[in-house]
C-alpha cells in the first residue's frame, strides 16, 4: 500500500477547498454573532480597546494558559514600556491527571494570588478557555478544553469565585477582570503597533490550544442588545471549536478516549496538545497496513502516547538522536515512511491555520489601504516551534495567497509575553 492509498482509506487530505472553508467560517461567525447555534461561540470581550493605558499604575496579572500558570505584577512606564515584577510560574492546576473539585480549584488560584495581593487593587485574569464574559468582566466557564480535569468549575463565575476564595483566605478584596488570551494578544499587538497606524487588529494563538480574536462592528453583534451602533467590540471566536471542516477517520480514531472528544474539533487537528496523538494514530494505522519493518511496527504499536515535540522533531529530522523514535531500530525505509506519513499532518495544520487567520482578517473588513494594513499578533509555542514542513513560513505563504488575491494588506507581529502584557492593559483600562 502507498501513502496516498492509506490516506484515501482513512479519508485524509492535507489540502482542501480554501474558498469553501473561508465561506463556512464566515457563515458560522454570522450565526454565532446572531446568537443562533454555531460551532463558533463568538464571545464579546466588553473591553474598550480605544482607552489610553494609565502610566505608573501596578496591576496583578494571572495568566492561566493550557500548560502553565503565570502570576506577575505589571506596570507601564512613561514610554509605554511594560515592567514585569514578581513573576512566578506554576503548572496549570488539574492538568496532571488529578481531578480537582470547584472549591479546591478556586482555593488553589487564591493561593497563587496571595503573595502579590497587596501590590494592586485589581487583577487582569487571562483565562484561556471558552468563557462567557459579562459586562462587569466576570467570566462564566462554558466548557473546559486542553484536557483540564475540573468538571465542577463549568458554569461557575471564575473571577468572583477566586476573589471570594482570596478574601476568605487573606481578608483582601480584589477585583478580577477576566479576558481570553487571544483578546490579550490582540491588545498587546495594539499597544506595540501604535506607531504603525494599522487599520485593525487580530490576536491569534497556536499553542497547547488554538483560537483567534478580532474587532467586530457592533451593528453585526445581534446577540447583545443596546450596544452603541457606531462602535466596535473585540470578539473571541473560540475557533478551536469550529466544526465546519470534515474530520478524517484518523481524527476520529485519535480522539477516542480523550475528554470532550466531540468538542474542539478544529483544535484537535492543529494544536500542540493533540498533534502527537494524531501522529501516533496515523503511524499505528500504517503499521497495521504493513508500512514498517517488523520490529519498528511492533514498537510503534506498543506505544500508548507520543508527544507533539517528539513527533515534530522526528518529521523535521529523521536522524534526531533523542526522543521516542531514537529507541526504535529504524531502517532508512522506516524513516522515509514515517516522514512521508507525518509531514502531511503538519501541512494540513498549516493550511487550516492560514484559513483561520485569513477569515478573521477578512471579517474585520479593513486592510484595503497599504498604508494601513491589518495587524495580526501571533502567540503560542506550537506556531513558533513547529519545525516540520517549514510550518510558520507555510502559514505565512497561505496568508499571502488568500489575502493578497483579495487586495488585503496585513502584517504578522510577535509581542513577547503577549497574554501577560495584554491582560495588564485590559485590567488597567477596565
Ligand atoms: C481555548 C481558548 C484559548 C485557546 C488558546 C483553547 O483551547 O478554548 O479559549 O484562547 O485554547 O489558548
Amino acid at each position: 500500500m502507498t501513502v496516498s492509498e492509506l490516506f484515501q482509506k482513512y479519508d485524509f487530505s492535507a489540502t482542501f477547498d480554501v474558498d469553501a472553508l473561508l465561506a463556512e467560517f464566515d457563515r458560522q461567525m454570522d450565526e454565532g454573532l446572531a446568537g443562533r447555534p454555531s460551532s463558533l461561540a463568538m464571545i464579546p470581550a466588553y473591553i474598550d480597546s480605544g482607552k489610553p493605558v494609565p502610566v505608573d499604575e501596578p496591576i496583578i496579572v494571572l495568566d492561566a494558559g493550557g500548560t502553565n500558570l503565570r502570576v506577575a505584577v505589571v506596570w507601564f512606564d512613561k514610554a509605554g514600556k511594560a515592567r514585569v515584577e514578581d513573576f512566578h510560574k506554576y503548572a496549570m492546576p488539574a492538568t496532571d491527571g488529578k481531578q480537582l473539585g470547584a472549591e479546591e480549584f478556586f482555593e488553589t488560584f487564591a493561593g497563587f494570588l496571595e503573595p502579590v495581593c497587596q501590590r494592586a487593587e485589581a487583577v487582569g485574569f487571562c483565562f484561556s478557555y471558552p468563557t462567557e464574559i459579562l459586562p462587569d468582566l466576570d467570566g462564566r466557564l462554558i466548557r473546559w478544553t486542553k484536557q483540564v480535569d475540573a468538571p465542577e468549575v463549568v458554569g461557575q463565575l471564575v473571577g468572583s469565585r477566586i476573589a471570594e476564595a482570596l478574601e476568605k483566605k487573606t481578608g483582601r478584596k480584589l477585583s478580577l477582570r477576566v479576558l481570553n488570551d487571544t483578546v490579550a494578544t490582540l491588545l498587546a499587538g495594539m499597544s506595540a503597533g501604535i506607531s504603525r497606524r494599522y487599520s485593525s487588529y487580530v490576536g491569534f494563538i497556536l499553542g497547547t490550544g488554538t483560537n483567534i480574536a478580532y474587532i467586530e462592528k457592533n451593528g453585526r453583534i445581534g446577540k447583545v442588545a443596546g450596544l452603541p451602533a457606531s462602535g466596535s467590540m473585540i470578539i473571541n471566536e473560540e475557533s478551536g471549536g469550529f466544526a465546519g471542516f470534515r474530520r478524517s477517520k484518523f481524527d476520529e480514531i485519535a480522539v477516542e478516549g480523550l475528554k470532550g472528544k466531540d468538542e474542539g474539533i478544529f483544535e484537535k487537528m492543529i494544536a500542540g496538545v493533540y498533534m502527537g496523538t494524531l501522529g501516533l494514530t496515523v503511524l499505528q494505522c500504517a503499521a497495521r497496513d504493513g508500512f514498517f519493518s517488523k520490529p519498528v511496527a511492533d514498537g510503534i504499536l506498543g506505544w500508548t502516547s507520543l508527544t507533539t515535540i517528539d513527533f515534530d522533531n522526528f518529521v523535521a529530522n529523521p536522524y534526531v538522536a533523542k526522543g521516542a523514535f531514537s529507541e526504535l531500530p529504524l531502517t532508512d525505509e522506516d524513516r522515509r515512511a514515517i516522514q512521508a506519513l507525518g509531514e502531511p499532518l503538519f501541512v494540513r495544520a498549516a493550511n487550516l491555520t492560514a484559513v483561520n487567520i485569513a477569515s478573521a482578517v477578512l471579517r474585520c473588513g479593513e486592510g484595503h489601504d497599504p498604508l494601513h494594513p491589518v495587524c495580526v499578533t501571533i502567540d503560542g509555542s506550537t506556531y513558533y516551534k513547529t519545525r516540520s514542513c517549514m510550518f510558520r513560513s507555510r502559514v505565512e505563504q497561505g496568508l499571502r495567497e488568500i489575502l493578497g488575491k483579495r487586495g488585503v494588506y496585513f502584517d504578522t507581529i510577535c509581542v513577547e509575553d503577549a497574554p501577560l502584557i495584554g491582560s495588564a492593559i485590559a485590567g488597567l483600562i477596565a
